[in-house]
């Protein structure tokens, strides 16, 4: 099985050998190498240029992850964290989301596609996430559309449904089910959200993230190697399940 990483610039690059990937919706810069016997892929979410959460291409990064055979994808994102006993610079696996970003969140405009989410994450690349990562916490991811930062009563109303708040789970994991890819994300816990620590510094977010990557990077590439080859889970008949 081929595995894809969807992760922040910086972390698999020095690894593979590039690739530039053509798809519908633009091209991608893509990293490709072998773990484990594996092949796997990286792309750089934000590309190499650093586009903005906003601004990320999703549409063209799962698209390129189906077009190169990828079963399975493992996110990695980085959060705020809207709960006191979810700390900064822990790691965090989201069993739900909220979208609230407003994104654009389908590949069928032309066709009644209605998968279904009622479990978001593959349960089997999750269920690995969280072994290797052992004492992560778990919950709801709220995704906003940024790029700035959430005002505090924003974040006071988000807390009564999410754990975590962050900018590029979705679309993402939601195109991963509509191509039947297999999706669980990963998160560090990067700061605590407005309200919480007295100003937000996106140095120190990026700081805070920085040095939990080669930790982070060590748990996913144990990852990579366990995920089963043989897919046991459903996700990949839900474009086919998802008609009408
Ligand atoms: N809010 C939204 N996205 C984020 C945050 C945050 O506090 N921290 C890291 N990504």
């Amino acid at each position: 099985m081929k595995i894809g990483i969807i992760g922040g610039t910086g972390f698999y690059e020095a690894e593979g050998d590039e690739i530039e990937v053509e798809t519908r919706y633009g091209k991608v810069a893509a990293f490709h190498f072998v773990r484990g016997g594996r092949d796997v892929f990286f792309i750089p979410r934000h590309g190499r240029k650093h586009i903005p959460a906003h601004m990320v291409n999703y549409h063209a990064n799962v698209e390129a992850m189906y077009l190169m055979g990828v079963e399975a994808i493992i996110g990695i994102n980085t959060v705020g964290s809207m709960r006191k006993d979810i700390n900064v610079g822990s790691i965090f696996i989201p069993d739900d989301f909220i979208d609230l970003s407003g994104r654009k969140s389908t590949f069928f405009d032309d066709q009644a596609i209605h998968i279904d989410m009622s479990q978001p994450f593959c349960p089997v690349v999750r269920k690995t996430l969280l072994e290797e990562a052992k004492d992560a916490k778990e919950g709801v991811y709220v995704v906003t559309n940024g790029p700035r930062l959430e005002t505090k009563a924003e974040i006071e109303m988000m807390r009564n449904f999410g754990h975590v708040v962050g900018m590029t789970l979705s679309p993402e994991v939601i195109l991963a089910r509509e191509k039947g890819i297999c999706y669980a994300s990963i998160c560090i816990v990067s700061n605590h959200a407005a309200g919480m620590q007295e100003s937000l510094d996106i140095e120190e977010i990026k700081r805070v993230h920085a040095t939990r990557k080669e930790d982070l990077i060590s748990i996913v590439d144990r990852c990579v190697e366990r995920i089963p080859e043989h897919r046991g889970c459903r996700c990949r008949y839900a474009p086919e399940k998802g008609k009408l």
